[in-house]
């Protein structure tokens, strides 16, 4: 089967789970608007973000890796009364677009933006929040996914569920040579993981209109 096909199963199945929503459908305007990378996460992946969180009960949600804001928004609708996302955006104007479409979602108040890379930020956020996380989603430059998914873990209750994105690349993963950072980066997390008896974990890949990819599944003992 081809890319084509599974985009329109995509579609098809977009139809079903995911009702109209203007402040998604907003988000990504504005995103491409501004220029920013058609990188976001699928409508069918975002509202799977949403009902992890919703499944842990999320109150302190991270993300590393902000973007325009899509797959935040998805996250803050799922937050409990009172509780908080942090989301890491190295890139200022990616920062500044997130931040309009997050107040336009409604969700501007539940919502922290920390601008910087997430290695410097990630002990800033450490120290400054005492609530540990219950939900965690990783995207962000894929090199540095092993330090992103330590702190996340150190960061992180008992049961909390943690997710990371884009770890199959078209099946560039399981070739050793690429000399690709992002993908000896997937490749030393995959191989940490193995190992790392704090979690318990698993891997499913995906095909649709983000083509072939998949993402890391983790939880927290
Ligand atoms: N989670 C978003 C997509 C994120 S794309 C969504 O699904 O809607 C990856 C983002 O990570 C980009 O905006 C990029 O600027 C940011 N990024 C890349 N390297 C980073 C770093 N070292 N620290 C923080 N953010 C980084
Ligand atoms: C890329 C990054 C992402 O987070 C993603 O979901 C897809 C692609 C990239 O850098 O190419
Ligand atoms: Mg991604």
């Amino acid at each position: 089967m081809s890319e084509v096909e599974w985009a329109a199963i995509d579609r098809y199945l977009e139809e079903r789970h995911v009702p109209a929503d203007e402040a998604l459908e907003w988000a990504l305007r504005e995103s491409d608007a501004a220029g920013l990378p058609q990188i976001a996460v699928s409508a069918t992946q975002g509202k799977q973000l949403f009902l992890l969180a919703k499944a842990v009960g999320a109150k302190s949600i991270l993300e590393i890796g902000t973007l325009g804001g899509y797959s935040a928004i998805w996250m803050a609708r799922a937050l409990e009364a009172g509780g908080k996302l942090i989301t890491i955006e190295a890139d200022a104007r990616h920062a500044e677009v997130a931040k309009s479409n997050f107040e336009h979602a409604g969700v501007g108040d539940k919502v922290e933006i920390w601008i910087g890379e997430a290695l410097k930020r990630l002990p800033q956020i450490a120290a400054a929040v005492s609530d540990p996380l219950d939900f965690a989603f990783i995207d962000a430059d894929k090199a540095n996914i092993p330090d992103y998914f330590d702190w996340t873990v150190r960061m992180s209750r008992p049961g909390a569920l943690i997710v990371v994105d884009n770890v199959i690349r078209r099946g560039r993963v399981i070739d050793p040579d690429t000399g690709d950072a992002d993908v000896d980066g997937v490749r030393r997390f995959l191989d940490l993981l193995a190992d790392d008896q704090r979690v318990e974990a698993t891997t499913v890949q995906t095909v649709g209109v983000k083509g072939h990819d998949g993402f890391t599944m983790a939880h927290v003992r």
